[in-house]
């Protein structure tokens, strides 16, 4: 592409916790995000997908400027924006807005919904108070609610309407990129649907990059341009949407496929894995996937995987994938 990317994450890290001890043993970090490189250009929908506890949360985080990278580098436009305290990096990243998995777990049940708006414009960019009220009342016309809207409650608010407030909230400051985790989840079919075209309308209409991470991967291939697979807090596999499911290659990215319930993976055959990732306080050597795949080769442990083209665009963390495409059979029978 031509294009100069919007977002870019060059090696970002994000060590948890942990703790040095004097004379007892320290206890240690979690590795949420273990280094993560990613482009991401202006305009474009990127999915991130993986199971729970894989980093998604933490990786959105950290490039809100909310939880600090503990190495790597991240680029707005271009322009280093990583490396700064909280306060200063949440001011250089304002572009960058995140849209809570439960917004309505985010507004104050005292406050009308006007107001929470409101005192978002004031906190972020001080705006006046003659100036407020015709924003708050666009925010919430983007988002097909009413201007009375703003004088009712939290407790009035379907769960779908209460995910159109959590839009408007975030739209009202105007942000370039919007992090949307899991912004589906827990709704019915039929309100998920409605969000979904919401959020196609929206970007269209103002020209946004979203970044949505889900674990529903039918909802990820209906509005995702691209697809990055993250296990144990590495980006495993990256591709466009239309490759990551009609020809995965990494064999996480193909049991998660074969295991989600609206997805039929052409022509895939299932191969089932079993048991749960290791835990992110302990990071196995070589291939972060070989305990658990039906794959796995003495080498795979031996050398770290790290993401390499595979083909134009489609870039996986894999040695073997080539070999497991044409056929080559399970080193290991993970159902016994
Ligand atoms: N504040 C925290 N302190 C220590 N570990 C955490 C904290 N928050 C999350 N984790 C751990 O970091 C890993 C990634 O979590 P998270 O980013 O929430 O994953 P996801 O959003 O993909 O479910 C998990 O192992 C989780 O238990
Ligand atoms: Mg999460």
């Amino acid at each position: 592409m031509l294009t100069a990317p919007v977002l870019e994450l060059d090696d970002v890290a994000v060590h948890l916790g942990g703790k040095r001890r004097w004379f007892r043993p320290s206890i240690p970090s979690v590795k949420a995000v273990g280094g993560v490189s990613l482009a991401v250009q202006a305009g474009e929908i990127l999915g991130i997908v993986g199971e729970s506890g894989c980093g998604k949360t933490t990786l959105g985080r950290a490039i809100l400027g909310l939880q600090r990278e503990t190495r790597g580098t991240i680029r707005l436009d271009g322009k280093v924006v990583s490396g700064q305290a909280p306060r200063e990096a949440r001011r250089l990243r304002r572009a960058v807005q995140y849209v809570h998995q439960d917004p309505g777990a985010a507004l104050d049940p005292w406050w009308s919904v006007g107001h929470t708006l409101e005192e978002g414009l004031v906190i972020t960019d001080g705006a006046k108070r003659a100036e407020r009220r015709p924003r708050v009342e666009a925010a919430l016309a983007a988002v097909g609610l009413e201007p009375s809207a703003g004088r009712r409650y939290p407790h009035e608010f379907s769960g779908g309407q209460l995910r159109r407030i959590g839009l408007a909230r975030i739209l009202i400051l105007d942000p370039r990129i919007v992090i949307l985790d899991e912004p589906t989840s827990g709704l019915d079919m039929s309100v998920q649907a409605t969000v979904l075209n919401l959020l196609l309308e929206i970007r269209a209409r103002r020209d946004l990059t979203y970044l949505f991470i889900s674990h529903d991967l039918s909802v990820v291939r209906r509005l995702c341009d691209r697809v990055a697979v993250m296990y144990l807090g590495r980006i495993v596999e990256i591709a466009p949407a239309t490759r990551t499911f009609g020809r995965p290659l990494h064999p996480y990215t193909r049991a998660l496929l074969a295991a989600a319930p609206r997805l039929e993976p052409g022509g895939l055959k299932p191969v089932p894995i079993r048991g749960e990732p290791p835990s992110a306080a302990r990071i196995p050597q070589g291939c972060l996937f070989a305990g658990r795949c039906p794959y796995v080769e003495p080498a795979c442990i031996a050398e770290e995987q790290v993401l390499a083209p595979a083909e134009d665009g489609h870039e996986v963390a894999c040695r073997r994938w080539r070999e497991i495409e044409d056929g080559a059979p399970p080193t290991r029978d993970l159902a016994a």
